[in-house]
């Protein structure tokens, strides 16, 4: 959108940039200026100033300065139009319209928003009164403070026809303005008047990236209810493919600056949002009850180039993740990527963190694989691998992958990658065999010998890695296999220094606790290492047989890997073959995709 020169001016003449700064930092004044202590870094003492007549902030301590304009595109994460139209907002001016029929649409919807916000004033207030009292015990059974809810902006629907019609119509509000914002429902033969669409119901706000409060989603409490969660309607103001609930709050949260993170969360409902909020991930967004939709991915990526995605690790889970790669897939470039966290099977972001807490949702979201991971991983699920027609087919799936691909250097990588790791799998076994040469992996030239040392190199270098890292994870296992595990002869250099922290802090402590020999390592300055492993934790984990496997189980796989280890090209098809089964055996239970998933990471590059 243009504004033109005398809007602009005006706009800018209008607000005082202390009184846009001063909603988020602190200011206090000092002679003809605000001082106050920067948003953008985390200082103790104030070097942060706003000059009214000048127009301008500026930040000694990260160096930016700008306008009033320009504080909100920081601090809010707002484009150039959307700061602007904030602005407008605060200043009480209308934005320029294009048309006088795009100028009438404006008005309409300004005063359905109005009357959305005051049907959340009558939902909060109902929540309070005498008519809510079973909903607070819900909500306190489902963990949520009266705060929260304050926080969340929850109400609640009394159970009634026409509650909140008589109450708006009351304050002035027009019937027909309430059906079209989707408040009420006018039946088809319009005999009677409309009534409360939503009735006993627990109410969540829905805003649309604008901030604009354009929707509700009401749960029902009791058990059996039809529908458990029911949305607003479709209407002038609200596409549910173009919403997140709570993306407002969470795109501003990924800017404040200690949040690492580097792309919103998705989780699947509100529930999840709110408890991930309240564990710390102000960052969490979900779609309203639908796949991911195009518009929403663009939202994701406006706010951060890295979303996680979170899934359910059951098989409906894992297809739900297959089903946004292939949205994902056309829009990838670079700086615009997706992560998976897939969880324990069965349990959603709110489940995992009331049972474990929110370091046990850090750790899912720590270990979130890549796009390309979760591609192969699809590719090689989608059929049988035993016959050279069914790897031929696997190709086949992988060309027609990057074909989805619109990003040249994107989709060369990923050619790259993936053609490698068939080759890995796939092609070496029939080199050699066959005693061609391979295509991509190595050159044409390579002499059979070296493809072979290259081969064992980095197999052997998966599996170091493999066995350091089932030690991060359960460094229990020390207790009985601490003599195989020091003994063994690492080749690459973070594997030997991890193992020889390990090694200190076991022999001094005594102690195998995760947390603290966690904190070891990063205390010793090893800490990038251990991020490294943490990417990858979630290929370990199930490569030991998973977050399911008994003590029992994982030490025997170990002590497989160790000997393959120490054995290293003696016999290793046959080493690895028992070591299948063994897995396999673990896995009986499972859904085929973990067990996929898991042949996956024992095949890694
Ligand atoms: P879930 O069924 O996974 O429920 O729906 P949940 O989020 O875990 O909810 P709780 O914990 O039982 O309260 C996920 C999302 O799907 C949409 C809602 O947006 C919900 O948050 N949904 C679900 C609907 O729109 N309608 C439904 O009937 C169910
Ligand atoms: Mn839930």
């Amino acid at each position: 959108m243009r504004f033109g020169d005398h809007f602009m001016e005006e706009l800018k003449a209008r607000v005082r940039v202390s009184d846009v700064v001063g909603k988020s930092v602190k200011l206090k004044r000092q002679g003809r200026e605000y001082a106050g202590l920067s948003p953008f870094t985390n200082e103790k003492t104030p070097s942060f100033f706003v000059n009214d007549e000048k127009g301008f902030y500026h930040c000694f301590s990260s160096g930016k300065h700008g306008d009033a304009i320009s504080f909100l595109m920081e601090i809010e994460n707002l484009s150039f139009p959307e700061a602007v139209e904030r602005l407008a907002g605060i200043a009480g001016m209308d934005l320029p319209k294009a048309d006088p029929q795009a100028e009438a649409r404006a008005k309409q919807n300004k005063i359905a928003i109005n009357w959305m916000e005051e049907a959340q004033a009558f939902f909060a207030k109902s929540l309070m009164r005498e008519v809510g009292r079973e909903a607070r015990e819900y909500l306190k059974s489902r963990g949520l403070t009266q705060t929260a809810a304050e926080r969340f902006g929850i109400g609640f629907a009394p159970d009634s026809f026409d509650a909140l019609r008589d109450e708006l119509l009351q304050k002035g509000a027009d019937i027909k303005v309430l059906v079209e914002a989707g408040l009420l429902i006018e039946p088809e033969d319009r005999t009677r008047q409309p009534w409360d669409r939503f009735r006993n119901r627990i109410m969540f706000p829905i805003r649309d990236p604008r901030g604009r409060l354009v929707a509700f989603g009401g749960r029902a409490m009791e058990k059996d209810a039809k529908a458990k969660y029911l949305n607003s309607p479709e209407t002038a103001l609200f596409h549910k493919g173009r919403v997140l609930y709570r993306y407002p709050e969470a795109r501003k949260s990924l800017v404040a600056p200690n949040n690492p993170a580097r792309g919103l969360i998705v989780a699947e409902g509100y529930m999840d949002v709110i408890a991930l909020a309240r564990a710390g991930f102000e960052q969490a967004v979900a779609p309203l009850g639908t796949a991911l939709t195009e518009d929403q991915l663009d939202l994701l990526w406006r706010a951060g180039p890295e979303p996680i995605l979170c899934f359910d690790g059951d098989k409906a889970g894992i297809r739900a993740a297959f089903r946004s790669i292939e949205r994902a897939l056309p829009k990838l470039k670079p700086g615009q990527t997706l992560r998976f966290a897939l969880l324990p099977e069965g349990q959603d972001p709110d489940d995992l963190i009331q049972a474990k807490g929110p370091s046990a949702m850090k750790e899912v979201l720590d270990s979130a694989i890549p796009l390309v991971d979760m591609l192969w991983t699809r590719e090689i699920e989608a059929g049988p691998l035993n016959t050279p027609e069914d790897k031929a087919g696997l190709k086949d799936r992988i060309y027609a992958a990057l074909r989805e691909i619109s990003h040249d250097g994107v989709r060369e990588q990923y050619k790259t990658e993936l053609l490698a790791r068939f080759d890995s799998e796939f092609g070496w076994k029939a080199n050699r065999q066959q005693g061609r040469g391979g295509n991509n992996w190595v050159s044409k030239k390579a002499s059979p010998q070296m493809k072979q040392n290259m081969r064992d190199g980095a197999m052997s270098e998966s599996r170091e890695r493999r066995l350091i890292g089932a030690i991060l994870e359960w460094p229990l296992l020390l207790e009985s296999l601490d003599e195989t595990f020091f003994s063994l002869r690492f080749a690459s250099d973070s594997c030997r220094q991890l193992q020889s922290a390990i090694q200190s802090y076991f022999s001094t402590t005594k102690a195998v606790d995760k947390r603290s020999l966690h904190a070891h390592i990063e205390h010793i300055g090893l800490d990038s290492h251990l991020k490294k492993f943490s990417a990858d934790r979630f290929l370990c984990v199930a490569a030991m047989g998973g977050n399911d496997a008994t003590l029992n189980q994982r030490e025997a796989i170990f002590q497989q890997e160790a000997a393959a280890h120490m054995g290293q090209g003696q016999d290793e098809r046959v080493e690895s073959e028992t070591r299948s089964r063994l897995v396999d055996s673990i896995y009986e239970n499972n859904t085929d995709a973990l067990r996929r998933l898991m042949r996956a990471s024992r095949n890694d590059r």
